[in-house]
């Protein structure tokens, strides 16, 4: 479901950017308590809040992120990263989820705005190049509610089809899908794990903050937050594997800081439990 993007439009940003990091950056402390995405919250019709795309910032972004992703292909960063996916560790795991298809579609939610801060530029860099890169790679679906229209206009003519209903994260693998989640709250991810509990975990694979971390938040700091609106992140870990992204360098260290690879291996033998 792709927003038509002739619909889409701004003159000035407008929007209120003040999201929150899920897990404190090393030493500092979270600027905000995490938005509450409830698991009762229906999936609702998008549109950017903006009525046009200023051509003029259209062509400067199309240009910029062209710029971001040749600096992303040319990085150790990069380099490390398409080495650590074709460690036969970790390729054996991308070729379970695939199973007898021949790629699996790529669903990028929380992006963030990529007209405003450079963190998102990375990751959608990173996004792309892997599809490039990668035939088992197939087509990108992209969602943030901040969107703007010129972002979702740039968006589309860098190949992703931007959605036009917000998911709330509740996509359903019925067919194997990578799931590109850089950074998101941790809300965001359950709403994920609750909507494939059980078989369809096997089809999924999740790019985005380590679930290993929130576990050890929870049991340094007693994070009721994270217990309670968390609970199938902190309960996947126990039939997951995660492989943790090497960021090398303070060039990347925003964008990808604390994030990982989660594969899922649900036992169907017994109830995937929430303790
Ligand atoms: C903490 S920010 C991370 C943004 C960016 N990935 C980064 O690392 O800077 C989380 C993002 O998730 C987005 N988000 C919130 N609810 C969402 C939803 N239902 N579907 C997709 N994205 C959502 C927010 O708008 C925000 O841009």
């Amino acid at each position: 479901m792709a927003a038509s993007s002739k619909a889409l439009i701004p003159e000035t940003l407008t929007r209120n950017e003040d999201w929150t990091i899920v897990l404190p950056r090393r030493g500092k402390q979270r600027r905000n308590s995490p938005r509450i995405i409830t698991p009762k919250e229906e999936q609702k019709p998008w549109c950017p809040s903006e009525i046009e795309s200023d051509p003029h910032r259209e062509s400067m972004l199309f240009q910029r992120m062209l710029n971001c992703i040749k600096k992303m292909e040319s990085s150790q960063f990069y380099q490390n990263f398409v080495d650590q996916i074709q460690t036969p560790d970790v390729l054996s795991y991308f070729y379970s989820v695939l199973g007898s298809e021949l790629n699996m579609q790529m669903v990028i939610y929380g992006i963030g705005s990529i007209e405003l801060y450079e963190p998102p530029r990375l990751q959608l860099s990173l996004a792309i190049l892997m599809k490039r890169k990668f035939s088992w790679v197939g087509d990108i679906e992209i969602f943030d509610p901040i969107l703007s229209a010129t972002e979702a206009r740039v968006l589309e003519a860098l190949g992703c089809s931007v959605l036009s209903v917000n998911e709330q994260g509740r996509r359903c693998a019925m067919k194997p899908t990578l799931f590109f989640m850089p950074h998101c709250e941790a809300e965001l991810y359950n709403n994920l794990l609750q909507a494939n509990w059980g078989a369809m975990l096997k089809h999924m694979v999740v790019f985005g903050n380590s679930f290993e971390m929130y576990h050890q938040h929870v049991t340094e700091f007693k994070s009721s937050t994270i217990v309670n609106t968390a609970k199938h992140v902190l309960a996947v870990r126990r039939f997951s594997n995660e492989f943790g992204i090497d960021v090398i360098s303070d060039d990347y260290f925003a964008a990808f800081h604390d994030s990982g690879w989660h594969f899922f291996n649900p036992d169907l033998g017994i109830e995937l439990q929430l303790i």
